[in-house]
């Protein structure tokens, strides 16, 4: 049963929110707070305008406020605020599936939502898994992503990821994960304009944990084709394209995580487009929604959608146990 709210509680009381990757005990003794935004800038409660020069958090593409946006909750929320999507669906879902697949590169137009980024890539990953046991190569489970790396905060994304803090106390993670070495060469590609000239060799160490561990073990590779999380990283010239030759080569799939990256940050909708490497699965999130609502999604290639529908194809019934309300 839950209590009933303490009456004692100041109205401003800030002890009751435990805030993700926070000092808590620092912010709770020096609050920063926020009250309102319009376009570029934040106003904090006593009214002070804040350049918001993170997009919130590399969410708010198209700035804070915009009335479109606005409106469109307002009168969705009142029109039908939630309508399952196991077993019903409301038309407005297939509306923007087929809509955001028309802006993904390739034939990677079947969408599956989720409600964050980290949940897109948790579904990506259990994707990839489906993927290759309907076909048969159920050996194919472990999951590779880079040093360095962030996919979010599920244990899927802590265990690909490569940023040790976000991981360290939380145990062994998924088991088989591995990691490439990150692209960061500051001695030899410091002050590069645009994609840098040295590094492409790093999508070799692919083949690496190809000849350790067999390409029969390896389900996919998840990388951000420019990372964003430990400094914006482009990737060297000609990296993906390896990367993604090597994948194609040894029956791997190769998934993006565009959270950061999708829907114009590198001026065009991904970074598949812009950089011209296609992966075979795109995590979407942030800026699918202008992050006005939680939102993330995985685009995956028609071929993903159709050999994990069509196991079942005689015997009727849930293809992929995996979704979320
Ligand atoms: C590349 C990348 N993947 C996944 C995530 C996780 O998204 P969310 O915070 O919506 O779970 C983030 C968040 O910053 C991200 O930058």
């Amino acid at each position: 049963m839950l209590h009933s709210p303490s009456t004692e509680q100041a109205p401003n009381d800030l002890d009751a929110f435990w805030m993700p990757f926070t000092d808590n005990r620092y912010f709770k003794a020096n609050p920063r707070l926020l009250a309102s935004a319009k376009g570029m800038f934040y106003a904090t409660p006593e009214g002070r305008q804040v350049l918001d020069g993170t997009a919130g958090l590399w969410c708010v593409n198209a700035g804070h406020g915009r009335e479109t946006i606005v409106e469109a909750i307002r009168e969705q929320a009142g029109r039908l605020d939630f309508a399952p999507t196991f077993q019903l669906g409301h038309p407005l879902a297939f509306t923007l599936a087929a809509r955001l697949g028309g802006i993904m590169p390739s034939d990677l137009d079947r969408i599956f939502f989720a409600n964050s980024g980290s949940e897109a890539v948790d579904t990506a990953l259990k994707i990839a898994l489906a993927y290759h046991r309907v076909r048969g190569q159920g050996s194919r489970t472990r999951l590779i992503g880079r040093e360095r790396g962030y996919h979010g905060t599920g244990f899927g994304g802590i265990s690909v990821g490569g940023i040790v803090t976000n991981r360290r106390v939380f145990g062994p993670g998924l088991p088989g994960s591995d990691h490439l070495p990150h692209t960061h060469d500051h001695a030899r590609n410091a002050f590069s304009r645009g994609q840098p000239e040295h590094g492409a060799h790093l999508a070799d160490a692919l083949e690496g944990l190809v000849n350790l561990h067999g390409a029969d073990t390896i389900a996919a590779v998840i990388v951000e084709p420019m990372a964003g999380s430990t400094g914006v990283l482009v990737p060297p010239k000609g990296y993906l394209e390896r990367l993604r030759e090597i994948c194609t080569r040894h029956g791997i799939l190769l998934i993006f995580d565009e959270v950061i990256t999708g829907f114009g940050r590198v001026g065009a909708a991904t970074a598949a487009e812009r950089l011209g490497v296609t992966p075979d699965m795109i995590t979407l999130a942030k800026g699918i929604t202008n992050a006005a609502v939680p939102m993330g999604a995985v685009a995956c290639r028609r071929e993903i959608y159709d050999t994990v529908t069509g196991a079942m194809a005689d015997a009727a019934g849930i293809e992929l146990f995996h979704g979320y309300t």
